[in-house]
């Protein structure tokens, strides 16, 4: 019931993503605007017969509308991972999150959205330096261990449950920051997800973002989920290609999650938006 009521915020995602208006929307289905109106305010859902060219008016599947998943996989394996007692990656930020604090300093109220931001370290770190924090992951396991993180620290995060591949933004942000999490997206949806988190950036603003990339000469690391590494090297770049480049490196470097000695290739980008 909880999916189908969120039906409308699927339609109206797609609709805007397509650009179309309501009352387009409602012309090319043969209906009234205030139909689609009620659709996106949840006030009542589509009838059957028109799920088909709804669907295909707005390039989606009927599953994806009413919000069924067959054979609904683990979104994350980290669900599991953070139902420790500690922090499974500790509480100490990662080392990007002192880059964006020299370079893009919050002088002026700053909104910065952290995507999967795991058990919070770094949502945390922004908030106690005076960024307005918004952030997101797939694993309550760690978003409850980053909300009393946050209250360990007196800090207030906007905190929310969402699976990146079908959260979209409704508003727009200084500072687009992930660590660690681009790697897991499908090379099918990379290009569109970072096209509309790009959309989603107010002028000038900026994306700090590492991701894993393969190298032909490093082995599939032995705790890969199997869906993880998707990106090759370089092409994190490509896809920044009309914004500024602000720094960017490739790094190998060891690593012994899992007990097992192994190594991974990084590339860590900082682009700005053009005014
Ligand atoms: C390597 S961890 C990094 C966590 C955090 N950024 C940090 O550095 O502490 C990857 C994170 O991506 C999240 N993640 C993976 N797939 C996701 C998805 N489809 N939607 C949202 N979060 C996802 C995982 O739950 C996990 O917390």
């Amino acid at each position: 019931m909880e999916e189908i009521a969120k039906t409308g915020s699927r339609i109206a995602a797609k609709r805007k993503e397509k650009k179309l208006t309501q009352q387009q929307l409602a012309g090319l289905l043969g209906i009234s605007f205030q139909a689609v109106s009620k659709w996106e305010n949840e006030m009542s859902i589509p009838d059957v017969s028109l799920l088909p060219a709804l669907a295909a008016i707005l390039e989606t599947s009927i599953d994806y509308l009413l919000g069924f998943q067959p054979e609904k996989k683990k979104i994350t394996p980290y669900e599991e991972r953070y139902q420790t007692e500690g922090y499974y990656w500790g509480t100490k930020p990662n080392d990007m999150c002192f880059d964006v604090l020299k370079r893009f300093y919050p002088e002026k109220p700053c909104r910065l959205l952290e995507i999967g931001c795991g058990e919070g370290r770094d949502a945390v770190f922004f908030a106690q330096n005076g960024y307005d924090v918004t952030a997101f992951d797939a694993a309550e396991s760690g978003l409850e261990k980053a909300q009393k993180l946050a209250e360990a620290r007196g800090v207030c995060v906007k905190f929310f449950k969402a699976d990146l591949r079908e959260y979209r933004l409704s508003e727009n942000y200084d500072i687009i920051y992930s660590s660690g999490v681009f790697h897991h997206i499908r090379p099918e949806l990379q290009k569109e997800l970072i096209s509309h988190y790009k959309e989603h950036t107010n002028p000038g603003g900026v994306h700090a973002v590492n991701v894993f990339v393969q190298k032909p000469f490093i082995p599939v690391p032995p705790d890969s989920d199997g869906d993880d590494d998707t990106f090759v090297s370089g092409q994190l770049l490509t896809l920044y290609a009309d914004w500024y480049i602000e720094d960017f490196k490739e790094e190998i470097f060891d690593c012994k999650s899992n007990s097992v000695p192994h190594r991974h290739c990084m590339e860590t980008l900082f682009a700005r938006k053009p005014e």
